[in-house]
């Protein structure tokens, strides 16, 4: 089949809130801006986001951005570069006031202001109290951003590409991006699209997991498109499981529960996080809260016949508070659990959430990659903003309410950036036919029926692989084991068939493309994580329990080619403050 061809200023891979920010970004410059999303926009990730966005608007009481940059910095077990993570709580204020004239309903306090809630690693007077400082459209935040920025964007004439899936970048001889391949997802159809700049906002990859928060479409096409460019991912062993996911399902249960006022029990109805961080307690950061249930757990004190949850109670807020402030996931405890969250407590355990790591850039949303000669320089033509992106402003644990905010600062400044790039350099560069050719190639990979393994069978397989190796404990053994198993399901996946191939709808071949991403993506994050011997925010080793600031202080790069791993330093520095040093995280 051959490819029809369309030629753009911008093309903006992934509709959520970072290629959607970006586009609005770039409406009314006069650029040609082509959005491809593998969903209808609204469908993105982004709308599944509950809990809020963190912004020190001090709506509630007094809030400091550089207290908000000290949450994130000791958040991210100082694995966080200190420069991006400075400018995006500063930006953090004008963006979510963006978002108010922009028109997102935030819920409101008495006063008309933003309603702002405390989240979990928040604190005011750089760590003494509690701070309330994400602002939430009741527990459906992510809903309400990412219409607004639809309805924006459609205001802009951005050009969607709606249910189209991108199959693989275009270079040109130099290795410059210039473009993707993607499929009409209905017709299967192969649409060539040229632009002076690509934007990747894929969103994350959290279908590498059985359990997990994320949507099925979730499945790191950006991530491996990148790594198949010969481009490095960084820091992709830095997973988040979410505490409070729906037992046995995964689904969230947004943090917005306990900031609240819910609160953890197990079985013997004790209030466990008193045990494990006195001062926070259920407001600890992520990664803490996550090993503590799993450890209750492992030592017995799980809820139910099976002993392998603990509840969230919030029953004790009244019906009112539940009814105003949380009416999102007492849907989804009706409907999942056949329970009232407001009458009862909420069964939950730990749910593949959140990708600390992704494609490495520079706050600026440029792809910057180990350079022939000196430390980094940036693809040209390639960009990436949201949770693909590594900036780094999450290190090795992000913080609730700092995911939003990040698709937002970053999606925003991308689009910024590329503006300035496409007025500085007006001619398109010209796109290396064997790099054309090696993405038709891949268009036609899994055009093949007959006898062999299904998709789901692969997949299943690889998914369950992941949650057993790569879970939230990991020692040596358990994922130098992983890694051979990942690499087994790897080399299967020359033998999947798509049964008959004149029978399936596309859908199907989007599983196949998405399941050799998910396994790319679920390689990179195996084996950075058995290289890290240590322990540091999400990457917990019983077999190296401490964090070692010594070795350990430095990104990783995963490079596909060889399955090879690099390092670089972390950026300690902020921007006009001083620096956060090391010190032992305790909450
Ligand atoms: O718990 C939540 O509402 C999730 C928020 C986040 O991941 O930032």
């Amino acid at each position: 089949m051959k490819p029809e061809k369309r030629h753009f200023d911008v093309l903006i891979i992934g509709a959520g809130g970072a290629g959607l920010n970006a586009a609005v970004q770039l409406a009314g410059s006069g650029m040609k801006v082509a959005v491809v999303s593998k969903v209808f926009p609204t469908r993105s990730h982004t709308v599944a986001a509950q809990g809020g966005v963190n912004a020190a608007l001090g709506n509630v009481e007094s809030d400091h951005w550089h207290w908000h940059m000290y949450d994130t910095v000791k958040g991210s077990d100082w694995l966080g570069d200190q420069d991006a993570i400075e400018f995006m709580c500063r930006e953090a204020i004008p963006t979510v006031y963006e978002l108010e004239h922009k028109g997102v309903p935030f819920s409101r306090l008495e006063n008309g202001r933003i309603y702002q809630r405390p989240f979990g690693g928040q604190s005011r007077h750089f760590g003494k109290e509690q701070a309330a400082r994400t602002c939430a459209a009741a527990d459906r935040t992510g809903h309400a951003i990412l219409h607004t920025l639809y309805q924006q964007s459609l205001k802009a004439r951005s050009h969607f590409f709606s249910e189209y899936f991108a199959i693989d970048l275009l270079q040109d001889a130099e290795g410059a991006v210039t473009g993707a391949l993607v499929m009409e997802i209905a017709s299967g159809r192969p649409l060539l699209l040229y632009a002076r700049a690509t934007l990747l906002a894929t969103g994350g990859c959290g279908q590498v997991f059985r359990t997990t928060s994320n949507a099925h479409i979730n499945t790191g096409d950006g991530l491996a498109m990148v790594l198949r460019a010969g481009f490095p991912l960084q820091d992709m062993e830095f997973f988040q499981f979410h505490p409070t996911g729906v037992a046995g399902r995964g689904m969230l249960i947004t943090e917005g529960a306990r900031g609240e006022g819910g609160y953890l029990i197990n079985s013997e109805g004790e209030r466990f996080m008193e045990r494990y961080a006195p001062h926070a307690k259920d407001l600890a950061s992520r990664d803490v809260v996550a090993r503590a249930i799993v450890t209750e757990i492992k030592e017995g004190r799980g809820c139910g016949p099976e002993k392998d949850h603990v509840l969230l109670k919030v029953d004790h807020l009244g019906e009112k508070v539940v009814a105003e402030r949380l009416p999102g996931i007492r849907e989804t405890s009706k409907i999942f659990l056949g329970i009232d969250p407001a009458f009862e407590p909420i069964p939950v355990y730990p749910t593949a959430h959140y990708l600390m790591g992704g494609i490495p850039t520079d706050r600026f949303g440029r792809v910057v990659v180990p350079a022939r000669h000196g430390p980094e320089e940036a693809v040209p033509g390639l960009y990436a903003a949201g949770e693909c992106a590594c900036v780094s402003v999450h290190g090795a644990n992000r913080l609730g309410g700092n995911s939003l905010l990040d698709i937002l600062v970053f999606g925003r400044l991308s689009g910024l950036e590329i503006l300035a790039y496409l007025r500085e350099n007006p001619h398109a560069r010209v796109t290396d036919s064997a790099s054309e050719e090696r993405a038709m190639a891949r268009f036609q990979r899994f055009d093949r029926g007959g006898d062999g393994i299904s998709v789901a069978e692969l997949r299943a397989e690889f998914r369950k692989v992941m949650e057993e190796h790569a879970g939230v404990f990991r020692t040596e053994e358990i994922m130098a084991e992983g890694v051979e198993k990942v690499k087994a399901i790897r080399e299967r996946l020359d033998e999947v068939r798509l049964r008959d191939t004149s029978r399936v709808f596309n859908t199907a071949r989007v599983e196949a493309f998405e399941l050799e991403n998910l396994i790319g993506t679920g390689m990179s994050m195996i084996l950075s994580a058995l290289a890290r011997r240590e322990s540091r925010g999400a990457h917990s080793r019983p077999d190296y329990p401490e964090r070692d600031d010594r070795n350990w202080l430095r990104h990783t790069l995963y490079f596909r080619e060889g399955d090879r791993l690099d390092y670089k330093p972390v950026r300690t520095r902020p921007l006009t403050v001083e620096s956060i040093p090391p010190k032992e995280r305790v909450y």
